[in-house]
């Protein structure tokens, strides 16, 4: 079976760039920028890496940003993860980055965009490893933040193909953003949302109705609701699955209990993703292995899960039926 997971080229679409930062690349970028961090080694960063939940992760995660200073550092951050995604045969990525993160920390927004696009773009040449890059507003964060930030995101619109929504989501619900939604889907970025993660099935449900996503990031929680289940497998709305974060966030208690197999029996199009894989245990590769180990996927569920991942992409549907046809 790890065979085959191996040998499979897939497509990623749910990894955050600042989750793959690697405890050995923070202490090295702190180093470089002169940044001192609270932890002394990386095995007492690392001992921090055991979370009850999300927001947990999230104070550690946004700590971690601040050794990303220059535009080098995010391009050593996405060269880092693309040689990781390479050696998982990823042959496309969609990768999220947090633009706000940076911006508040007084980082210009060209500084982490350029950095990262340059990167990517050297990786397609390089490696073959095709990449749409998609900004998240932090939905911590007033609604008129993003609005305030969304000018910048138009400017650099060449290089960023959707809007995502991350950070906290309990208390935040899909709502709050209608307005930086709607005008994001007019002027034609792709939009996605973490729904459902932690919060419960109306949320999925107003990523749906309100924001008009083109595909629901995590998503668990809609199984809680039959008909909103049946729904989002009628439409064809793919969910972005990220089986280690789930385990690592307490979404599931063990890895055993992980709903993917009812996933695929009610028809959802779901797809196999790392989210962080710097904090969760695992880049692409792990999330399938210790998820077949655990519940006991059969070669054709494997398939499935990778077909889909090509499916629910945003690549053009001629590109899309070359990678199908190359699995068979
Ligand atoms: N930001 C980075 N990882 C995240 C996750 N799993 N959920 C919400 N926001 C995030
Ligand atoms: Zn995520």
């Amino acid at each position: 079976m790890n065979e085959l997971i191996q040998m499979l080229p897939k497509a990623e679409l749910h990894m955050h760039i600042e989750g793959s930062l690697e405890p050995e690349l923070m202490f090295k970028l702190a180093k470089r920028n002169g940044i001192e961090l609270p932890h002394q080694s990386i095995d007492e960063l690392k001992a921090l890496y055991d979370f009850n939940n999300l927001q947990e992760f999230l104070d550690i995660y946004y700590q971690g940003c601040s050794v990303l200073q220059t535009e080098q550092d995010f391009y050593d951050l996405a060269w880092a993860y693309l040689k990781k995604a390479k050696e998982d045969h990823v042959v496309h990525t969609e990768i999220f980055y947090d633009p706000q993160s940076h911006t508040a920390r007084g980082i210009p927004f060209e500084v982490a965009i350029n950095g990262l696009y340059r990167a990517f773009d050297d990786a397609q040449e390089q490696m073959g490893i095709s990449f749409h890059i998609i900004a998240c507003f932090l939905r911590h964060l007033p609604e008129q933040d993003a609005l305030d930030l969304y000018p910048e995101i138009l400017k650099h619109r060449d290089k960023i193909l959707g809007i995502g929504l991350d950070s906290s989501e309990m208390g935040h619900p899909p709502e709050k953003y209608q307005q930086v939604f709607a005008q994001a889907k007019k002027d034609g970025f792709k939009v996605v949302a973490h729904a459902g993660e932690e919060g419960p099935a109306e949320y999925v449900k107003q990523a749906i109705e309100l924001l008009q996503v083109d595909r629901i990031d995590h998503g668990n929680r809609c199984l809680d609701d039959e008909i909103l289940t049946a729904q989002i497998a009628h439409k064809g709305l793919a969910l972005t699955v990220c089986p280690l974060s789930n385990l690592k966030l307490k979404v599931v208690q063990d890895l055993v209990d992980h709903p993917i197999k009812k996933m695929l029996k009610k028809g959802l199009m779901a797809t196999i993703n790392s989210d962080d894989p710097a904090y969760f245990g695992g880049y692409v590769n792990e999330n399938y292995r210790q998820l077949a180990a655990a519940v006991g996927l059969t070669e054709d569920e494997i398939f499935t899960l990778v077909e889909n991942s090509f499916k629910a992409s945003f690549l053009p549907d001629s590109i899309k039926e070359i990678h199908l046809k190359a699995l068979h």
